[in-house]
């Protein structure tokens, strides 16, 4: 039994493997309305098809300007629920899990309204300049999020992944290059996080199921978050009743991640053992062996998987080939899979 294609268990959700289809925005919204289209349908339910383990739906917006393109997937508004209800039933009729990632882009975002983040300091020279939110935005924001897994629950999704990376707007809290409030959101680290915190409080006011938190763990910065600083965020969302942390990096600042196979997987090791905590794996992971090793030396819990999926909804496949295993497939491909 290979690790990669066996079961694993997050608080109420079983995953039928441990593959998880990674969050990639698609930009496919076509009326700028974040709802879900036929693309959206074809594209979640193949990789399902595939027997991806957990289909994870791209950054989807709790408020419209947090998006990160106007084409942005949405669930600002109980509109998108019925689309995302489709998602989720397409992806579970090909026994995969479904999980949603909850995003706001703060200073990131790219809209044509104001745009917000916790110091009024633009991405680069030629992006738009944000507000420094008030606490009334804060507050706002906060709730957006709640109710927003309110949506997702409707919606019938099994997990939410709070997207904390890549320097969008929880991200740009927690780290110290982007947060230069002198309230209780900035300052010390406990202060830089007190946001996802009470983001995950609010989430957990109505969602029963898992919560994971995507981060970067990486800012490739000296004068940013270091790894001892990971460390204590993800033993503090350990305590918070985080059920995975998805070690992804940089996107803070505008510099370039030197990437190589394997690249974030360290993040992932070190946070699992240091706090504890079950992770996911990131990251030009390409082969089902390189999956199996990054498993059975107990680097990560899952393995995430972006533009290798993209390019074939079926790779779940071929790793199972790699590893000399083989894969149950959907029942309305049984005469052809294997052959
Ligand atoms: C991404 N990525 C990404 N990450 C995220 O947390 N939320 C998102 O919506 C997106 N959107 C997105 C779109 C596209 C087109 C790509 C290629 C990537 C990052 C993605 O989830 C993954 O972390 C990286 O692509 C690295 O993994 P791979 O592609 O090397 O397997």
């Amino acid at each position: 039994m290979t690790k990669l294609f066996s079961p694993i268990t997050f608080k109420n959700i079983e995953l039928k493997n441990r593959l998880v289809m990674s969050p990639m925005c698609m930009y496919s919204c076509v009326e700028e309305d974040g709802l879900v289209t036929p693309f959206h349908q074809i594209h979640y339910g193949s990789r399902a098809i595939g027997q991806v383990g957990l289909v994870m739906v791209e950054a989807t917006a709790v408020q419209p300007e947090g998006r990160i393109s106007m084409q942005d997937l949405g669930i600002w508004s109980d509109d998108h629920i019925p689309g995302l209800r489709s998602l989720t039933e397409q992806i579970h009729a090909y026994g995969a899990s479904s999980a949603i990632q909850l995003a706001h882009a703060g200073r990131k975002a790219d809209v044509n309204t104001e745009i917000y983040a916790p110091t009024n300091i633009p991405f680069h020279e030629h992006s738009a300049t944000p507000v420094a939110m008030t606490r009334e935005d804060i507050k706002d924001t906060i709730v957006a999020f709640q109710q927003a897994a309110v949506r997702a629950k409707k919606a019938g999704f099994h997990i939410i992944e709070i997207h904390a990376a890549h320097g969008y707007l929880l991200n740009q809290f927690l780290s110290p290059l982007t947060n230069k409030r002198m309230d209780e959101y900035g300052g010390t680290l406990h202060n830089r996080m007190r946001l996802l915190e009470e983001v995950i409080q609010a989430i957990q006011t109505d969602w029963d199921g898992p919560i994971f938190v995507r981060l970067s763990v990486n800012e490739y910065d000296t004068n940013g978050n270091s790894i001892n600083d990971f460390i204590i965020i993800a033993k503090l969302l350990k305590a918070l009743g985080i059920h995975l942390i998805d070690c992804s990096s940089g996107g803070i600042i505008p510099v370039s991640v030197p990437a190589y196979p394997g690249y974030q997987v360290p993040y992932s090791e070190k946070l699992k053992h240091e706090a504890n905590i079950a992770t996911g794996a990131v990251g030009l992971i390409t082969s089902g062996v390189q999956a199996e090793e990054i498993l059975q030396n107990d680097r990560a819990d899952l393995i995430f998987v972006g533009r290798t999926l993209l390019r074939n909804p079926y790779w779940a496949r071929e790793a199972a080939n790699e590893l000399k295993t083989t894969l149950q497939p959907p029942t309305q491909y049984k005469r052809g899979w294997n052959i």
